[in-house]
């Protein structure tokens, strides 16, 4: 087993467990900012608060996340957020835990506004701090579902995590001891679809609007390249496909206004969708894990959840979908992730940096 938490040696272990953890978090590792306070009590994630300010439109007329935009965007917000936040959960500074920031994957510079900020705040009150990996906050978003079942009865699950930035299946465990059996060899899931979004003149963020413009369409209708399906390896791969759009529209112009254009749009979501459902299905067959969990911004998708249902029927397994409220990025992810980590002895030294390479 392999940990995703690849900077353990920089956290303090504290030796007693505890049972239960009030832990207020940020996240800014893109162009959200989110604010979170999370309650954790015998396995089970309580989310008393919840916010987030998206800076998309600001960042749309670019036609993607301007790095520098995104962390001028994060200062002014992440007082008001917090303050906000432990108004909604009834709560003040005095009753927190822990106060927790994501530390990495992201943008270094937008990352380094929530993590200096919580770690100022962490001190200011007089609370412990921890700096958080982003991917395990996917992973564990679809245990904030209120009916999901407490981390306490969990063995593994098996993950599919599918973001802006990252595609994955993983092996996981209520320790967070995670072993990743598969990855993007280029592009991500959600990339694909933000990328296919700009060729088809739909703006950003793409991958809503990409399934928008694909409801009703023939999925059937263009056969784009399903990158590595058939290899081997359960890894992804999606950069081919971008440039089969490309070459299909400068032989087939197309606009939102033909007929065709729905159908086009729903080929191409199909050509995405069927790589990770099928490859999800095979890390099914051979782990033999019957919990599978699955999260990250693409995780909205309905056609996507639809056709990950119906595998989980097929293969007798638990499916637990992230609520699409914690699908895209948030804070209670963040929140879920360091009040487990506190309840497990773990804090970070004040010293601790940003990771944006963190995997
Ligand atoms: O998890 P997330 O908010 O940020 C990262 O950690 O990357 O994921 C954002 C990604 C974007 O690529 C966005 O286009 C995609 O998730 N996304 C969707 C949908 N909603 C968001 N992709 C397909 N269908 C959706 N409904
Ligand atoms: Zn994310």
């Amino acid at each position: 087993m392999i940990r995703l938490q690849s900077s353990l040696r920089r956290k303090k272990a504290v030796d007693c467990p505890v049972s239960r953890v009030i832990c207020l978090a940020l996240e800014t590792s893109c162009d959200e900012t989110a604010a979170s306070v999370v309650a954790w009590e015998s396995g089970k994630f309580h989310v008393l608060s919840s916010i987030i300010s998206s800076q998309a439109q600001k960042h749309a007329v670019f036609g993607g996340v301007v790095p520098e935009l995104a962390s001028r965007e994060h200062l002014p917000a992440m007082h008001p957020l917090c303050r906000t936040a432990l108004e909604e959960a009834g709560l003040g500074l005095d009753d927190l835990d822990v106060v927790a920031a994501t530390r990495g994957p992201g943008l270094a510079v937008a990352l380094l506004m929530g993590h200096s900020f919580a770690k100022a705040l962490a001190v200011a009150a007089g609370k412990p701090f921890l700096g958080v990996n982003h991917i395990e906050g996917h992973l564990l978003s679809p245990f904030l579902a209120a009916q999901a079942p407490s981390l306490s009865e969990v063995g593994e699950w098996l993950a599919l995590v599918v973001s802006g930035g990252h595609t994955m299946i993983l092996r996981a465990t209520p320790s967070l001891a995670c072993q990743r059996l598969a990855t993007t060899r280029d592009d991500a899931a959600g990339e694909a679809f933000d990328k296919g979004a700009k060729i088809l003149g739909l703006g950003y963020p793409g991958g809503p609007a990409l399934e928008k413009a694909a409801r009703g369409g023939d999925a059937k209708s263009v056969d784009f390249p399903r990158g590595m399906l058939h290899s081997p390896e359960l890894d992804f791969s999606f950069s081919g496909l971008k440039t089969a759009l490309k070459i299909y529209l400068s032989r087939h112009p197309s606009d939102p206004a033909d007929a065709r254009y729905r159908d086009i749009c729903a080929s191409y979501q199909q050509a995405i969708l069927d790589p990770l459902v099928s490859k999800f299905r095979r890390a099914v067959r051979e782990t033999g894990i019957r919990l599978l969990a699955v999260a990250g911004g693409v995780a909205c998708n309905r056609a996507l959840r639809a056709e990950l249902e119906k595998m989980a029927q097929e293969e007798g397994a638990t499916l637990l979908l992230a609520p699409p409220e914690y699908c895209t990025d948030n804070a209670a992810m963040i929140g879920a992730v360091a009040s487990l980590r506190f309840s497990l002895g773990e804090r970070s030294v004040l010293t601790e940096d940003i990771f944006p390479q963190y995997a």
